[in-house]
């Protein structure tokens, strides 16, 4: 039977700054996920971009002293070549600058509009320009945004409202009604916590005299509507220009916590106004410390993900923020233990097993598989992987990828330990056991194969260069349903072992 596909999102970025860590991050977990369901069988589809209009855009274009479009075009450029080079892959690149997501837009504003859904009022409120959104007193703290630390600026005039208070009780109810809508389920006890409080109505428009840059109302050309009901359109407006509008039901948004309450709260009661069935899940993620605070410009800070991939590889960097951050949970970005992770993990854990297997078998058997049958410590080697692969499904399923490396990882140790307690090297030394020299060998090259598949979608470069020291195809990385024993024919040959190791160790400097 054919398994549902999966739809995954990032967050369109804004071009106000280039790449970082925190965008390269949820990139890359779509880049995982996409890659881990579509080699069990899933049609995965992931859809990034950048979110070009606003005040905060139009200011960071002037400051750079180009027009607002000069400014987009080049940053939403760098976006897509960083991930090009990183090689995190999407299938489509969205710009909220692109005609069909305005036209969309508008269709979508027309609608609602002619259906009562938007009216015009006047409105005094607490705008956040980092935000772009209003902010009432109480979301406060000490007077300032709790993100950006600085205070709102009081804004008066005419403009647009949707009427998303009218659709509060739907939503508790929705929420309420569906615990995975909104994972990890703190983040949804949260947004329940807010709908406690009448959530109001949601401005949509800006005076086009103060900001020109965003998409003008269908219904009154003085205004135009920027970032949230706008960005947030991107993830159906894509698939309606695509015609692949049947992937929506299996849409999974990946965002980070800053913006929760836009994803859970303005985004639904959007759907439900423009008669559309809602996301499968909302799936939200900490942020990345600093250990001097919060990463930023003016701190010096800033976590460039090309840099990260000239030092360590991109592979360890994947492996680094998938082990050490709890999809949910912040962490703290460091790169003495992302050196440690490299060295120990990577290196010591999974290198070695692979050099000392590929280098027994080309010294003792000119790199010939020798099958023979299996001992019991040999089955529980094998059971050491299913349960590892058991493991790391149920773990990818709930977003706990740490754990999920946790578990492949314990089957490594088990694979490190078998060396250790079956003794191919001494035992070598005896011509009469050679057999089973030959026979350890064969199971420590199916563990390698399997921890290859495993680690597929988490470690790409490093896994097709394992399987290919194999003598395998990179095809075979996702045969995950060939049985332990079948992926080596007789006379099958491993390859020797080259001169740079999988995972280079990176030596520290004493301390
Ligand atoms: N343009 C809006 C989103 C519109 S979605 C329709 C926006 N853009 S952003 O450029 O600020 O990107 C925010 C997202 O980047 C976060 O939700 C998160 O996924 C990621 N990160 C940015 N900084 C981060 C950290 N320090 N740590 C982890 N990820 C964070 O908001």
């Amino acid at each position: 039977m054919p398994r549902d596909p999966v739809y995954l999102t990032t967050p369109l970025f804004y071009v106000n700054a280039e790449p970082h860590l925190g965008h390269t991050y949820v990139t890359l977990v779509a880049d995982v996920l996409a890659r881990f369901w579509r080699a069990r069988g899933r049609t995965t589809f992931v859809l990034t971009g950048t979110d070009e209009h606003g005040d905060k855009i139009a200011q960071a274009a002037a400051a750079a002293g180009v027009s607002p479009r000069e400014h987009a075009d080049r940053v939403s450029a760098l976006f897509r070549a960083t991930w090009d080079a990183a090689g995190l892959r999407y299938d489509h690149f969205i710009r909220t600058t692109d005609a069909y997501h305005v036209a969309f837009v508008q269709r979508v504003l027309a609608d609602i509009h002619s259906r009562g859904e938007i009216y015009f009022g006047s409105y005094r409120g607490l705008y956040c320009v980092g935000c772009e959104r209003f902010y009432q007193e109480r979301e406060l703290v000490d007077g300032l945004c709790p993100d950006h630390r600085v205070a709102p600026t009081e804004i008066a005039e005419e403009n647009y409202f949707f009427r998303m208070g009218a659709y509060q009780e739907r939503l508790q109810a929705t929420l309420e009604a569906n615990p995975g809508l909104i994972v990890p389920e703190g983040y949804r006890r949260e947004v329940l916590a807010l709908l406690r409080e009448p959530i109001g109505d949601l401005c949509i428009s800006r005076p086009k005299t103060r900001l020109a840059w965003g998409i003008e109302l269908p219904f009154d050309s003085r205004y135009v509507t920027y970032v949230w009901f706008d960005a947030l359109l991107n993830y159906v407006s894509a698939l309606a220009h695509l015609g692949r509008m049947e992937l929506w039901p299996a849409a999974e948004h990946l965002i980070g916590k800053d913006i929760l309450k836009a994803h859970a709260i303005f985004w639904p009661t959007m759907l439900m106004a423009a008669g559309l069935p809602l996301y499968r899940r909302l799936c939200v993620h900490g942020h990345w410390q600093m250990q001097q605070g919060k990463m930023s410009k003016s701190l010096g800070n800033v976590v460039r993900p090309l840099d990260v991939k000239a030092r360590y590889g991109m592979d360890a960097f994947r492996y680094y923020v998938l082990r050490d951050m709890a999809f949910g949970q912040d962490a703290e970005f460091n790169e003495d233990s992302l050196v440690a992770r490299l060295n120990g993990d990577l290196a010591n854990g999974l290198g070695n097993l692979a050099s000392r297997v590929l280098a027994m078998q080309q010294r003792y058997f000119d790199g010939v598989i020798q099958p023979l049958a299996a001992e019991p410590i040999d089955l529980a080697l094998r059971s050491a992987f299913a349960t590892a692969a058991r493991e790391l499904d149920a773990h990818v399923e709930d977003l706990a990828f740490h754990r999920g490396l946790e578990a492949v990882w314990r089957a490594l140790d088990h694979a490190n330990k078998y060396v250790v307690e079956t003794a191919p090297f001494t035992l070598a030394k005896d011509p009469a056991r050679r057999p089973r020299v030959g026979a350890i060998l064969h199971e420590l090259c199916e563990a390698l194969r399997t921890a290859a598949q495993l680690l597929a979608p988490f470690l790409p470069e490093s896994a097709e260069r394992l399987v290919a020291l194999l003598g395998l195809p990179a095809a075979r990385l996702e045969d995950l349903e060939l049985p332990w024993g079948a992926a080596f024919a007789p006379g099958h040959r491993t390859l020797p072992l080259p001169p740079e190791p999988l995972f280079p160790r990176i030596e520290v400097p004493a301390a």
